[in-house]
């Protein structure tokens, strides 16, 4: 999988798709907020119809808007009918800790066959056991992990060491990124998937000496091109 993009904004998606280097897209309600999404579910569920339907068939993840135990159930339920193609984030637990989450986690990838990708994780352990629940996707947030001033590398190991040696099914997302430097090193460290804010890519694509190299080829086949006219031109009087 590799690559998703961590944005809600369409022009962004259409550019990184077009190119082929995406297969997927993750939000977060802060992220849609930032976009300008506002109208509660229903701004939410205009802008994910529009992305689904853009991305279709890769995954795009959409997270509850609600921590409250039923409204995770009633809000996953309905997202995830929007279109084929979604995924429903769910927080690792409440703002306070609340611990309801997990077995909402549970039930509806094991009973409503809806892919969850468990969210807000610090630790290899919180991911461990998102995955024991039956998340689809773990989504490890390893901007905010090294912010704190640890090295996030060493949970990504950790992680994909657990899930390979249980067989779970669970794909490593890391998210938050934090520099152009994180999407490579947390692939390498064993993350399924980077999901990658939009500039970073061009971060990744654009190298300054890539620069200077085309501008020599381009330099240098105008100067072929003028060295050649005149050959073409005495070609067509038949002199050479
Ligand atoms: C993605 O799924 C996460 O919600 C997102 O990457 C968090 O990013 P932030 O730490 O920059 O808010």
């Amino acid at each position: 999988m590799a690559i998703f993009l961590d944005t809600g904004k369409i022009s962004d998606i259409e550019k990184y798709l077009k190119m082929g280097i995406i297969r997927g897209v993750t939000t977060n309600p802060t992220i849609l907020l930032k976009e300008g999404i506002t109208g509660g579910m229903k701004g939410i569920k205009d802008r994910t119809i529009k992305i689904a339907e853009l991305i279709d068939p890769y995954p795009l993840s959409v997270e509850v808007t609600t921590n409250d135990r039923e409204g995770m159930f009633r809000q996953a339920k309905d997202i995830a009918r929007w279109a084929k193609n979604i995924v429903v984030k769910i927080t690792i637990h409440g703002p306070k800790g609340e611990l309801d989450n997990l077995e909402v986690v549970h039930e509806l990838e094991t009973k409503h066959d809806i892919r969850i990708n468990v969210t807000a994780m610090m630790s290899a352990q919180q991911c461990f056991l998102a995955a024991m629940a039956g998340a689809s996707y773990v989504s490890l947030l390893g901007g905010r992990v090294n912010n704190m001033g640890y090295n996030v590398i060493e949970d990504i190991k950790c992680l994909r060491s657990l899930l390979d040696t249980y067989k779970l099914k669970a794909q490593i997302i890391l998210a938050s990124t934090r520099e152009v430097l994180n999407v490579i090193e947390w692939l390498r460290a064993g993350a399924h998937i980077v999901t990658v804010v939009p500039s970073f890519l061009d971060g990744m694509i654009i190298h300054p000496y890539s620069k200077e190299t085309v501008q020599m080829f381009l330099d240098d086949a105008a100067r072929g091109e003028i060295k050649a006219e005149p050959l073409a031109v005495a070609r067509k009087k038949g002199k050479a």
